[in-house]
């Protein structure tokens, strides 16, 4: 059975046609229903990541973006792909990631609906 998904717009059509959301290889943090998320950028496509490093929490949306498209923890500097959430400096954590669509009106970030009894 597919998981239900609860789509939640991020950026308006006028912000994606201007260029307003991010710029080229950087990442920022977005709230959306009361979740953190790391939002990034790497030619240019989008990309979402749980906000909390794997390793002591660090925020990874307040890190960078390097030149091969991971995210690098402002805390320790451990490495994760925007695509895949991997982390890539080899220490063998991942990080969460969230699918995202691009619509008429906008961009869109998927969230699980969680069942009443998993908190
Ligand atoms: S908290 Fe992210 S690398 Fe340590």
């Amino acid at each position: 059975m597919a998981e239900k998904m609860n789509w939640q717009r991020i950026a308006t059509r006028y912000e994606l046609d201007h260029d307003l959301v991010l710029e080229e290889q950087t990442v920022k943090v977005v709230e959306v229903e009361d979740q953190l998320v790391c939002l990034g950028k790497f030619k240019g496509n989008y990309y979402a990541l749980r906000n909390k490093c794997m390793h002591a929490g660090g925020y990874l949306g307040e890190g960078q973006c390097d030149f091969e498209g991971n995210v690098i923890c402002p805390f320790h500097r451990y490495r994760y792909s925007l695509a895949t959430g991997k982390n890539t400096s080899g220490e063998g954590y991942y990080a969460k990631t969230y699918p995202l669509e691009t619509r008429q009106d906008g961009l869109y970030i998927g969230l699980k609906v969680k069942s009443w009894w998993k908190f």
